[in-house]
């Protein structure tokens, strides 16, 4: 591959959030170059004035007529939940174990979880995601099929072995001990391999005792630049159970915290019923809130309250949360994000829904200094995205007059079929058709 190429066409990234930074949050160029070099972004500017600078032998890829913007960040996924989206009729605790738990079974067998990871990795590219913090299962070699699929398709991924001792079926249950020390094998062989990262992942509160969740902490404490992942204050009957659990915790936010869960690095699904404490301590500890609209909306889950995140300071990536989550396109998790705002009496614009999945993503997980943007240096992880990829998103497009109109325009109706191809360290990894 040349070692230096220029993508050309309209390109879009933020620097910081709309809602602090206003319009200056924001770049765009309507006929725009992206100079990569050696997989990482070394220019952006008009294409007048950077055309003009490049030697004749550098290749031009020529986009006009489509939006290109920073590869799209996923904070919360479960690859092993891709075989159980769009299951019928349960809340989140009955969910888990009608569908999900016999899922995840599966994963103790290699060849499944390759094959999954697989699918799920070409998924995510299919749907312009370059960048997730995914769960795996219970299963080590779960955890080593992910990374391995991610590994050969040079995409950044955050993963991690679930933790779970208790209240769970025995076919997917670790133990204190035995899930302490095979998060430190997989740390040990994962973190940090080329774009490789690893997450302590304890499921939830209610799945593991006492003594594994002191050892989770123990893990971050031994491990400084490992993540962790969890789900909170997701359902109110799990709620209810987790107070029952932990009767000491002044809240089930604070049960992670009395274990060391909670610190920067720490990315924490859902939190739709937690209270100003707990926000403000999530802020104050640099925790990452995950909002999951398609999965809280499909579990009957609740309202993501994003002005009382961002009031109290709180980080916020948006997550698919696949497979309660309903689908893998962020389009698609963009638009119900709107529209669970709307039934809070919230308003989510197009510019800052964009830098959610964006920079917001890449700065809830403290990569946006390698990803999430066109600056100088990072990662050059893109998504082309066709503005007309069916005939009504053409229709609607062209009768926009400004930028806000049409990115709502996209985020309201696009899918993955409004993904045109999607580059990773500024090679192709997916091609529309
Ligand atoms: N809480 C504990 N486990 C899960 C899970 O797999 N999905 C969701 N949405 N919530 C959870
Ligand atoms: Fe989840």
């Amino acid at each position: 591959p040349p070692p230096v190429r220029a993508i050309r066409g309209e390109i879009l990234h933020f620097l910081g959030d709309p809602v602090e930074h206003g319009a200056a949050a924001l770049e765009h160029f309507a006929d725009g170059v992206l100079v990569v070099r050696d997989g990482y972004v070394a220019e952006l500017g008009d294409s007048d004035a950077l055309l003009a600078k490049l030697s004749a032998e550098t290749p031009i890829e020529d986009f006009r007529g489509k939006l290109i913007l920073p590869g799209f960040v996923d904070t919360h996924v479960h690859y092993a939940q891709s075989d159980i989206i769009a299951s019928y009729g349960e809340q989140l605790l009955t969910w888990l174990e009608k569908y999900t738990y016999p899922a995840e079974r599966h994963f103790a067998n290699p060849a499944h979880a390759a094959a999954v990871a697989e699918f799920f990795c070409d998924e995510l590219l299919r749907n312009g995601t370059t960048s997730a913090s995914a769960f795996a299962t219970v299963h080590p070699a779960s955890v080593d099929a992910l990374f391995a699929a991610a590994l050969k398709r040079r995409m950044r991924l955050i993963v991690g072995k679930v933790l779970m001792d208790r209240n769970c079926p025995d076919f997917v249950r670790d133990s204190a001990a035995g899930g302490y020390a095979e998060s430190r094998a997989l740390i040990e062989k994962w973190h940090g391999r080329e774009r490789l990262l690893y997450a302590v992942t304890p499921r939830f509160a209610a799945t593991s005792t006492p003594e594994q969740m002191r050892l989770a902490g123990r893990l971050l404490a031994e491990y400084p630049g490992v993540y962790l992942q969890s789900h909170v204050a997701e359902n109110r009957g799990e709620v209810a159970w987790i107070a029952e659990l932990y009767p000491e915790a002044r809240s089930y936010l604070d049960v992670y915290e009395r274990f060391g869960q909670l610190g920067p690095r720490s990315v924490f699904a859902h939190c739709i019923w937690l209270d100003d404490t707990d926000r403000a301590r999530m802020a104050a500890s640099g925790a990452a809130m995950s909002f999951c609209p398609t999965s809280n909306l499909f579990l009957g889950s609740g309202l993501f309250d994003l002005d009382r995140a961002q009031a109290l300071g709180v980080r916020v990536g948006i997550g698919t949360d696949v497979g309660a989550g309903t689908s893998f396109s962020m389009l698609r998790t963009l638009s119900e994000a709107y529209k669970v705002l709307q039934l809070n009496g919230q308003r989510l614009s197009a510019e800052r829904a964009f830098y959610l999945a964006t920079l917001g993503g890449a700065r809830s997980l403290y990569l946006d200094d390698c990803i999430g943007s066109f600056a100088p240096g990072r990662e050059a992880d893109f998504v082309v995205l066709d503005p007309a990829a069916t005939p009504l998103l053409a229709r609607r497009s062209a009768a926009c007059a400004t930028l806000a109109e049409r990115l709502f325009v996209l985020m309201m109706l696009g899918d993955d079929r409004a993904v045109a191809e999607t580059w990773v360290l500024g090679e192709p990894a997916w091609r529309r058709g």
